[in-house]
């Protein structure tokens, strides 16, 4: 039965399992009317993106304590006001310019990076949003609005990626949000695609479409080696796509694209080969996908090495690859932190605290990573200064 957690998972409340059993309804008529099994990139879109029932579509918290996970802007106003002041550095050398910021979620990175360049006399001319979800854009307006009303007129919504733009683009925890195609490699490559099973869903293997044995063979020429036999992962074929139309319409300026990733050798070495899907739900991580659609979050980490050739092709630069800790600190936490000694004690302990989420290697420090990309003609901003892993890539 699919709202039967493992007991390690918390129960789900009456009303969300009502809301996950109908987006499981939804994807079963999907899978019948493929014949019996959909991909598990298909699956993934429908249980994140189905108009009204995906995770994303619909309205479940997600965000902070009472949600499914934490996102650094969620923990910090610090990560904001760093991203903040490496978009000033940007905006100045452009001589102003605006500034992108893709699924923004809550839109607490939105309000605390206005905040700061405000504070900094940096104010971008718009600060634009795209935003997939129409439950998550009704909450960043409602945020801005109570939190950012004088920079309101500033802020605006947007449908598409625009065909010109100048300025700064940001991305937090994107990519791990579009969906992947699940593989496993047996002597030829398999397909990982989800079929019902009783009152729920199952992994079946099918042949692989063209796209997908295109994408591994590319891979393993990269890495010099076959895969080896029975080795299960993940390949996003969204991504690449996403980051090239991203990039067409940058003109001139930066990209901060930042996830929890590693370069495509860490991805595909072969002692990792259970994959790196990652699923959410009421802050406790697991990997079965197939449990409790529309109501828990499912991700996958990141091959970087994928994103920066993807913006390589496009003509872009990429600016340098940084863990998160290092991106804050050479981005300029020393100065916040310097701020905060005006605040009482009480907000420097809370703070403190934050940073350690932030940066320590053991939480967020590591693992989380910004991939800064350039078109034109822009000087490195200070955050990829030291400790650039771009040659891991
Ligand atoms: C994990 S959440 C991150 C939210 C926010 N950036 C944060 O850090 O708290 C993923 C976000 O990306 C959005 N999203 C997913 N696919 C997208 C796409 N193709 N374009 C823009 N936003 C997208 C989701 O609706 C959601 O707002």
């Amino acid at each position: 039965m699919i709202l039967e957690a493992p007991s390690t998972l918390p129960k789900p409340d009456l009303e969300s399992a009502a809301h996950s059993q109908k987006c499981a309804d939804y994807i079963r008529v999907r899978i019948a009317d493929a014949g019996g099994s959909i991909s598990f990139a298909e699956y993934m879109q429908h249980a994140l993106y189905a108009p009204g029932l995906g995770y994303y579509a619909a309205g479940a918290i997600k965000f902070g304590a009472d949600g499914d996970f934490v996102t650094a802007p969620e923990v910090s106003p610090l990560f904001s006001y760093v991203v903040a002041r490496q978009c000033a550095a940007v905006l100045a050398q452009l001589d102003g310019g605006d500034i992108i910021e893709f699924g923004a979620g809550s839109g607490r990175l939105a309000v605390d990076v206005l905040t700061k360049l405000d504070e900094l006399g940096a104010l971008p001319d718009h600060y634009r949003i795209l935003e997939v979800s129409a439950d998550l854009k009704e909450r960043q307006e409602q945020l801005l609005r109570v939190e950012c009303a004088a920079y309101l007129h500033r802020v605006e919504w947007i449908d598409a990626i625009p065909e010109r733009h100048c300025g700064v683009i940001i991305a937090n925890e994107v990519l791990d949000a579009l969906p992947v195609e699940r593989f496993v490699r047996r002597e030829s490559v398999h397909q990982l695609r989800v079929g019902i099973k009783n009152d729920g869903f199952e992994i079946l293997e099918g042949v692989a479409p063209p796209e997908l044995v295109a994408a591994i063979a590319a891979i393993e020429a990269d890495m010099g080696m076959r895969l080896p036999y029975g080795f299960v992962s993940e390949v996003s074929l969204a991504a690449p796509g996403w980051v090239a139309d991203v990039i067409a319409g940058l003109q001139e300026g930066v990209a901060l694209l930042f996830d929890y990733g590693v370069s495509r050798r860490e991805y595909y070495a072969p002692d990792r080969s259970d994959g790196w899907l990652r699923c959410h739900f009421r802050h406790h991580a697991h990997n079965d996908a197939l449990l409790l659609p529309g109501i828990q979050d499912i991700t996958a980490w990141v091959d970087f090495t994928a994103i920066a050739e993807a913006a390589m092709t496009a003509g872009a630069d990429i600016l340098g690859y940084v863990n998160q800790a290092q991106f804050l600190m050479n981005g300029g936490l020393q100065d916040e932190l310097k701020n905060m000694m005006q605040y009482p004690a009480e907000r420097q302990i809370e703070l403190s605290g934050q940073v350690k989420l932030l940066t320590l290697p053991a939480e967020m420090g590591e693992n989380f990573k910004c991939l800064g990309i350039s078109r034109g003609n822009i000087s490195q901003p200070s955050a990829f200064a030291a400790a650039d892993r771009t040659h891991t890539l």
